[in-house]
């Protein structure tokens, strides 16, 4: 019998909008529903399956709207519901798929739930994680919890009492075991389904489940700080009891057709644990982050993607690939600079990890053979977006404007994502380079003043672009690499990993020396210069071997 035609998702290139940056159709220097719709001819030319948009909701904005205070409308600054009707139309129409943000682990503290949970009315408090301080007073929180942000997870209020947030003070934890809280998740799902959405992504997935009675974390066990690192052992996250949340959200998706999907954002400790969210009754995909944690090794790759392939079967799911989102530093910026061991450290993913100066002409070479790797895997890959443009890490933002909780609440010792955020460049002109439907818009970060030889007009123009490379490597893709998840790596000289699905094979070197190809092999795509039958450093390759 021949195998069943893998669905959609299970071998989709998704492109992330962050839709504050992406394009700003009303010239307030914001990004907008009308900008996205205007720009997606530009994605579907991209080749791209499905876009998945940060959150859109309503949001006073304390951590860039993951701070949602009202799960069924739409920011006023993004639009309306309207708007986002008309966008997933369009977006039908152009043949691409549209995934939401959904942020269950927390409300905004502007959620008329908090609101009435401040206002101490009957039973609002329980919706939340409220307790009495520790100490004398109670003036000490109620555990010694970290916030990811940085500083105590707990913020008391007026009235002596403390309220658990794992994130910003504006990002109340919810409570899960409130019946309530599980019935009105389900139903936001329902909303969004019946609009034609075709799935969520899921925001701090590993969080909503707490350990009964919220002990304190051991202290030899990392804190909560940090998105990135591993947290083994610690009671606020990955607790078993999450499962139960998503076995009841596959029972909701499952009643639609086309199919609609969930994709879990979940930091646990290994792709074993990460697996347990994927089990046939749970959710589709879950974003495999140690890929992005690599550094520029070709050992250390090899590792990671059998890893990943491995955990990824052994719940029968695709594996996901992902090298930058909007919480870590641009993969430009972290591959222009030297390559440690352990690349897990939050010091590092912001980029800060040396003094040394950035080579982005090195780390754009990497980040554009990395991209091939990328597409060359089975399963499914996000591309953030700039990454088709090879953006770079802003990392020089005045003080003044940063926006993103981390830099106050790390008592600003931590500058946080704002760097990874900067609105797009859509034209060579001078700022806003055609990001804002206006020229003399401010955009709500400021654009650094030599990106306009990165815009998307520069790059269209030249036929060795990132742009272009990234629109040839979609475009071949689904023919190219479809046959099966299997890859076989073939053996290789130091420096370089190599493998083979079906009939083409991907190589890349992360070497210093260049490295000859096979005699006999063609090569389909490179992602930079070929020097006759040598491989340069930084670089990969296609190869349809005979
Ligand atoms: C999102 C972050 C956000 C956090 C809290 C994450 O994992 O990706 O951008 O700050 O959740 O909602």
């Amino acid at each position: 019998m021949p195998a069943a035609e893998p669905s959609w998702w299970e071998t989709a290139v998704v492109y992330q909008v962050y839709i504050r940056s992406f394009a700003d159709g009303d010239g307030d220097g914001i990004g907008d529903i009308a900008g996205l719709r205007t720009r997606l001819p530009y994605l579907a030319e991209l080749g791209v399956d499905a876009i998945w948009i940060n959150p859109w909701y309503p949001s006073p904005m304390a951590d860039a709207g993951y701070d949602v205070s009202d799960y069924r409308d739409i920011e006023p600054a993004y639009g309306t519901l309207g708007d986002a009707q008309a966008l997933i139309a369009d977006a039908h129409g152009v043949g691409i798929r549209v995934l939401l943000d959904i942020v269950p682990n927390h409300t905004s503290d502007q959620h008329m739930w908090f609101r009435a949970a401040l206002a101490d009315e009957p039973g609002a408090r329980l919706r939340y994680h409220f307790r009495p301080g520790r100490g004398p007073g109670g003036a000490e929180p109620p555990n010694n919890w970290q916030s990811v942000f940085g500083g105590p997870a707990w913020t008391r209020l007026a009235d002596g009492s403390w309220y658990l947030h794992l994130f910003a003070p504006g990002q109340p934890d919810l409570n899960w075991a409130h019946p309530e809280v599980r019935a009105e998740f389900e139903n936001i799902l329902t909303f969004w389904f019946d609009r034609g959405v075709d799935g969520f992504r899921i925001d701090v997935a590993h969080g909503l489940v707490k350990q009964d009675g919220l002990p304190d974390a051991d202290e030899s066990v990392e804190t909560a700080q940090s998105l990135v690192q591993d947290r083994a052992g610690h009671p606020a996250w990955d607790q078993d009891g999450v499962h139960d949340i998503y076995r009841g959200w596959r029972a909701v998706a499952d009643r639609y057709t086309p199919e609609r999907i969930f994709i879990a954002e979940a930091w646990v400790d290994g792709n074993e644990r990460l697996a347990r969210y994927l089990r046939s009754d749970e959710l589709h995909t879950a974003f495999q982050f140690d890929f992005l944690r690599t550094p520029w090794r070709a050992r250390a790759l090899r590792e990671v993607i059998d890893d990943a392939i491995a955990a990824a079967a052994s719940v029968g799911a695709p594996p996901t690939w992902v090298l930058s989102n909007h919480d870590v530093t641009r993969t430009v910026t972290r591959f222009a600079r030297s390559q440690p061991h352990h690349l897990i450290e939050t010091d590092w993913e912001r980029g800060r990890w040396a003094d040394e100066d950035p080579d982005h002409e090195l780390g754009r070479r990497r980040a554009r053979a990395a991209a091939l790797v990328q597409f060359a895997l089975p399963g499914t890959a996000y591309v953030y977006q700039g990454e088709e443009l090879a953006l770079e890490e802003i990392e020089d933002l005045p003080d003044d404007v940063r926006q993103d909780p981390t830099w106050a609440q790390s008592g600003f010792t931590d500058v946080g994502r704002d760097g990874c955020r900067i609105p797009l460049p859509w034209t060579e002109t001078d700022v806003p380079y055609g990001f804002a439907a206006r020229s003399d818009a401010v955009t709500w970060l400021p654009q650094p003043t030599h990106w306009a030889q990165h815009s998307v007009q520069a790059q269209e123009r030249d036929p060795r672009s990132t742009l272009n490379l990234y629109r040839r490597a979609l475009a071949l893709r689904p023919s190219l690499w479809r046959d099966g998840s299997a890859i076989r790596w073939l053996d290789v000289t130091d420096g370089v990993a190599a493998f083979q699905r079906g009939g083409v094979q991907c190589w890349v070197n992360t070497g210093h020396s260049g490295v000859p190809l096979p005699p006999a092999a063609t090569v389909v795509l490179a992602s930079s210069d070929l020097t006759g039958d040598v491989l340069p450093p930084d670089t990969a390759v296609w190869l349809r071997s005979q």
